[in-house]
């Protein structure tokens, strides 16, 4: 008997004003999944989330539809919650980060954060919109790349040439939001010194509780110096106010991971569980936070370099995974493929589909994973409906028919039961041990090892042949005992994947009082109820109906009153004789990759015909590397070389991009060959 475990485990908070979509699932598939699967081990799992409320993004949001940021979240935390649900995350607390548990508890970290001396204040220069009387976070100031001179960039990088800067650079500032010539003004800022943590986290961030990509990503952080970090906001700011600091607010990061504590604290409450048996140092409970990659940084040294020094537990483990792409891109609201929760459901897309997928794709590194649409439908339709159900399909009604819904009792002990009990057993010891490692993909695998044997079999014993044979019971008692043994232990295995019809299965089909667990695969089913359709095949054609309803069409903005027509001004003119300076030349790109450190770049290596040329291309956003290898595309094979932090540029690639979507690379036509100029 193994002991019980107490867990306490969470997903990243989702931001309150925007909708779930496919790529957010990915995370809380993945974590629901892993507690399912804990809780039908038995042992003790707590999963609790929230919606992370505060913030200038969501402040502006409510300020834009004319109501209050209280408003806002409520309404979104509505549909947050709807949609989860819809695709069975079962979250056994689901809160706001605007509590009054989450703002005791920072108030209580931030003070014992101070008290130890980890808290310091000093004026720094920010941009200041006049207009709007308000400080300028990065993302909202617009501006000339004082590299390139792309126009219309992000206060601090840019699209166009990958440069990284801090606002104050940027050329010609505007405030995105009114439009004002930003100023520069001082104010008193809140830092947490985070690089005196730097002992503590060397030694956590390498005792274990980081997966080893992402202690190796630390190593790099911890060479390029642990900046203190800034946790203070001016007003106006929605957020909890820093006591003693008017004026001054939490920044969101600093609040956002207490969420997790604020939404326990709540639930603790309600449940009258001891929250301090899950939260103090040295507790012997478990805690685990799925996270994306991106915000690694957050997780893995701010947090709990944080609960360290506030005195509480540090987590057991994060688990980061990578981000979705879809058909091999990044999610694109102009291909369709930017895929809202809402719309999926609304299409009459069943969520166990996908939950199953994603399975099969998720292995617990922090790669990528990708949906392919096509794939989508092979794989569903091959291993759910081809493989698992139709062992029910083909052998179910035999046994309503002939045998009264009675299966053998005696089956476990008989010679056929014992042969498959030891493959069973066997298997389930290793899909256990993957579904702990969050390695869905081997679950997924070995399952569908053991459902193509069990098919086997059936295939073999023809049951449809017996039953038309005189007298057939016998046999087939055999025959479908041993199937439906199967069955049911798959629809065990699958539990943690697909909660809804494997319900269905265990009390419809098989006529339990409850869900399975764990355990019941040392039992055996007794009979059947007659035989329902367990589940559809995927069709293709709804698949484009969901595509078509996510696609930000040309037509709906036109018909919306939204400019469709390029809104950037066609530049000055320029002769025949300038244009000819430019050298435009077909290429193909031989290899592609990912830069280290860069967020927007992928390095290309450019055959022109007579040289290979390499090329930083900030592209990183809409192109998986490996699909670019092998195509054809243009370069402006004259222009002067630039020394990037990665290396030596020699040339730009051509893509398209404004407000609507992109960058969109130049493909030429069939026919044309690397080193052809552009004329
Ligand atoms: O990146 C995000 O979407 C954040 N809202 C995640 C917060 S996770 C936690 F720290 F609260
Ligand atoms: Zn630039």
């Amino acid at each position: 008997m193994t002991q019980t475990r107490h867990i306490l485990v969470t997903s990243a908070l989702p931001y309150a004003n925007g909708p779930i979509h496919l790529g957010h699932l990915v995370e809380y598939i993945q974590t629901d999944i892993w507690a399912r699967f804990q809780k039908m081990q038995g042992h003790t799992c707590h999963y609790v989330c929230a919606d992370d409320t505060h913030g200038t993004p969501i402040m502006l949001r409510a300020e834009k539809e004319g109501i209050t940021p209280e408003a806002l979240i409520q309404r979104v935390q509505v549909e947050h919650e709807r949609d989860f649900k819809g695709f069975y995350v079962a979250f056994d607390h689901y809160y706001s980060t605007h509590s009054p548990e989450t703002k005791e508890l920072a108030e209580t970290i931030y003070g014992r954060l101070k008290d130890g001396g980890f808290i310091e204040s000093r004026a720094i220069e920010q941009y200041f919109d006049p207009l709007k009387e308000m400080f300028l976070p990065d993302r909202f100031i617009k501006g000339e790349c004082p590299r390139c001179h792309a126009k219309d960039q992000y206060g601090d990088s840019c699209e166009a040439c990958g440069a990284t800067y801090s606002p104050t650079d940027l050329l010609n500032p505007v405030s995105a939001i009114s439009g004002a010539i930003p100023v520069r003004k001082e104010s008193v800022h809140y830092f947490f010194k985070l690089g005196q943590c730097g002992d503590f986290l060397k030694t956590w961030t390498r005792a274990g509780h980081l997966q080893s990509e992402a202690a190796n990503k630390m190593a790099e952080w911890f060479e390029a110096g642990l900046a203190d970090w800034d946790i203070s906001r001016d007003a106006p700011y929605f957020g909890f106010e820093i006591p003693g600091a008017p004026g001054k607010f939490f920044y969101v990061w600093l609040d956002a991971p207490i969420g997790y504590m604020g939404s326990f604290k709540k639930y603790a409450e309600l449940k009258g569980i001891d929250f301090d048996a899950y939260w103090k140092q040295g507790s012997d409970t478990e805690l685990y936070h799925f996270i994306g990659k991106d915000i690694l940084y957050f997780h893995a040294l701010f947090w709990p370099a944080m609960l360290e020094h506030a005195g509480f537990r540090t987590p057991t483990k994060i688990f980061a995974h990578g981000f979705l792409t879809v058909n091999g891109e990044k999610m694109s609201k102009s291909r369709g493929t930017f895929i809202t929760a809402e719309s999926y459901l609304k299409e009459g897309l069943n969520p166990e589909w996908l939950r199953y997928y994603y399975a099969c794709k998720l292995n617990g590194s922090m790669e990528d994973i990708d949906l392919n649409l096509e794939d989508f439908s092979l794989r569903v339709n091959a291993d759910l409906v081809g493989k698992y159900i139709n062992i029910a399909s083909r052998t179910a009604g035999f046994v309503t028919k002939h045998l009264e819904g009675q299966l053998d009792p005696d089956f476990l002990a008989s010679a056929d039961g014992k042969t498959q009990m030891a493959m069973i057993t066997e298997s389930a010891v290793s899909i256990s041990k993957a579904y702990e490692q969050r390695d869905y993909a081997k679950a997924t695998r070995e399952i569908m090892r053991i459902a193509d044997s069990i098919n086997e079999y059936v295939n073999d014993q023809a049951p449809w042949k017996v039953a038309k044979t005189e007298n057939p019971e016998k046999d087939l008692l055999r025959i479908c005992t041993r199937s439906l043994q199967g069955f049911y232990a798959l629809s065990i295995l699958l539990a943690p994947l697909l909660p809804q019809l494997t319900q269905r299965v265990a009390r419809e089909f098989f006529g339990m009082a409850r869900d399975f667990q764990w355990s019941d695969l040392e039992c055996s089913p007794r009979r059947t109820l007659p035989y329902e359709h367990l589940m559809t095949r995927v069709e293709p054609q709804k698949i484009q109906q969901l595509i078509d309803s996510n696609r930000d069409n040309l037509e709906a903005a036109a018909s919306s009153g939204t400019p469709v027509a390029a809104t950037i001004p066609i530049a000055e003119t320029i002769g025949i004789d300038d244009f000819s300076k430019i050298d435009l030349r077909v290429v193909r790109i031989v290899a592609a990759d990912h830069v280290e450190g860069a967020e927007k770049l992928l390095r290309l290596s450019l055959d022109l015909g007579t040289e290979t040329r390499t090329v930083f291309a900030g592209i990183k956003s809409a192109y998986d590397p490996k699909q670019l290898e092998g195509k054809l595309t243009v370069m402006v094979a004259n222009l002067a070389p630039r020394k990037m932090k990665f290396g030596l540029s020699e040339g730009m690639v051509l893509a398209a991009s404004d407000d609507r979507g992109g960058p969109f690379i130049l493909f030429p036509d069939q026919g044309a060959e690397p080193g052809m100029r552009i004329k």
